[in-house]
């Protein structure tokens, strides 16, 4: 049994996600809970910790390169939990996953290209597109309100890959913000469009160790070749293990041109090296503390009920069915409230602040996504004061 119930105190920290509320909300919103960014409010696993203190008494910082200990670590994780094998020499390190997307985008596009996205999505993708002076084409999802299910228009997909200036898409597996698992079938068929166009896919797969039972996450890799080459897939036991501030990421490149082009798009960015500690906890992370991490599992099952539940009794929240992730997108339109109007009712009445849904594209206007990974009576918390909120709508 790991400590899932202490609820570290990360206001006035260096929590980016908290200083996030003092920011932006100012004075007199010092009880404002954050829900926001993709963090955990857990303390860390211990064997990742032990690790660390012991790296810290005995190592000495200098520059570092990843030891044979460290690639076999990756290797065994994606192994054991999705089935992928991965040869080493195919695994790309980097400080962060959109560090290491920024970097294949200018290894691999020239500004003025077009890129496909997929909105609602993680609102990085669009940062990195713009800022790589990329033209973005969004393949939104299809939202059915009745089954509150998110799906891939296909078509359209075809047809936006089928422009001469579109050279790379950018894939969420899982989807962050809208919890869809891709599927199999789903992959394949993106895989064979990009194929059939000559379009580069890079699939950010740092959710995907996130699955849930019925829902198991295929990495695009997993899928064999020749989609496995035709794609990069960028990862990290930074979400899994909420080792974000220790900066460290893998992506897989398995067809060696691509590898080429990448390192050089890599050195003339130099900013490849290395955390020491990022190192030390991704080989303690994947090696020693898998229990932890099934645990984890467990507990945000139990939250997702416990935002299930709330949403049941309260009809004007209507959850999107999380297939994987730690969020959960809830669709909050049934309140008639414009952005700013729901903005504020979360801010200045409900005091939670989710991400509002508006910051993944349009297509968000009228969501919030809800992180769920932190202590249930956090989340209990959080939705008490939600229904508090509500009923001063008359809900
Ligand atoms: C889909 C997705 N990609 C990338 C990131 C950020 O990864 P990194 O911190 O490794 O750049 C996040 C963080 O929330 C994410 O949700």
């Amino acid at each position: 049994m790991f400590d899932f119930d202490t609820r570290p105190e990360r206001r006035h920290t260096t929590s980016a996600k908290w200083k996030l509320i003092e920011d932006e909300l100012g004075a007199g919103h010092d009880d404002v809970v954050a829900m926001s960014v993709a963090d955990m409010e857990f303390v860390p696993a211990p064997q990742i910790v032990d690790a660390i203190v012991d790296a810290a008494r005995r190592d000495v910082f200098g520059y570092d390169y990843a030891t044979d200990a460290y690639y076999e670590a990756v290797v065994g994780w994606m192994c054991r939990r999705h089935g992928l094998e991965i040869d080493p020499s195919c695994i790309r390190l980097s400080d962060g996953v959109m560090p290491a997307i920024n970097t294949a985008l200018r290894a691999f596009t020239h500004p003025g290209d077009t890129i496909v996205i997929q909105r609602p999505v993680y609102y990085p993708f669009t940062d990195a597109a713009r800022g790589n002076g990329l033209t973005i084409s969004n393949n939104a999802l299809i939202y059915d309100e009745a089954s509150r299910r998110y799906t891939i228009d296909f078509d359209d997909l075809d047809a936006r890959l089928a422009d001469p200036r579109c050279t790379a898409m950018l894939l969420c597996n899982p989807h962050n913000p809208v919890g869809r698992v891709w599927t199999a079938d789903e992959l394949r068929r993106i895989g064979d469009l990009c194929r059939a166009h000559d379009v580069l896919l890079l699939v950010d797969e740092i959710h995907a160790d996130f699955g849930r039972d019925g829902h198991p996450v295929t990495m695009f890799g997993a899928l064999g070749e020749p989609y496995a080459s035709q794609a990069i897939e960028f990862t990290a036991p930074t979400k899994t293990f909420n080792l974000a501030g220790l900066l460290c990421s893998n992506a897989f490149i398995r067809d060696a041109r691509l590898r080429e082009r990448y390192d050089v798009a890599a050195a003339n960015i130099g900013g490849m090296t290395v955390s020491h500690f990022g190192l030390v906890a991704c080989i303690a992370a994947y090696n020693d503390a898998e229990a932890w991490f099934d645990e984890l599992l467990g507990v945000l099952e139990r939250n997702r009920g416990v935002l299930a539940d709330f949403a049941r009794t309260h009809p004007d929240v209507a959850l999107v069915e999380p297939e994987g992730t730690y969020l959960a997108w809830i669709d909050l339109r049934l309140l008639g409230l414009e952005t700013d109007a729901l903005r504020d009712f979360m801010h200045e009445r409900a005091r939670v602040y989710f991400d509002e849904g508006v910051m993944f594209g349009d297509e968000g206007a009228g969501f919030e996504r809800v992180n769920l990974a932190c202590p249930t009576p956090m989340l209990e918390e959080v939705l008490a004061r939600l229904e508090t909120a509500l009923a001063t709508l008359g809900r």
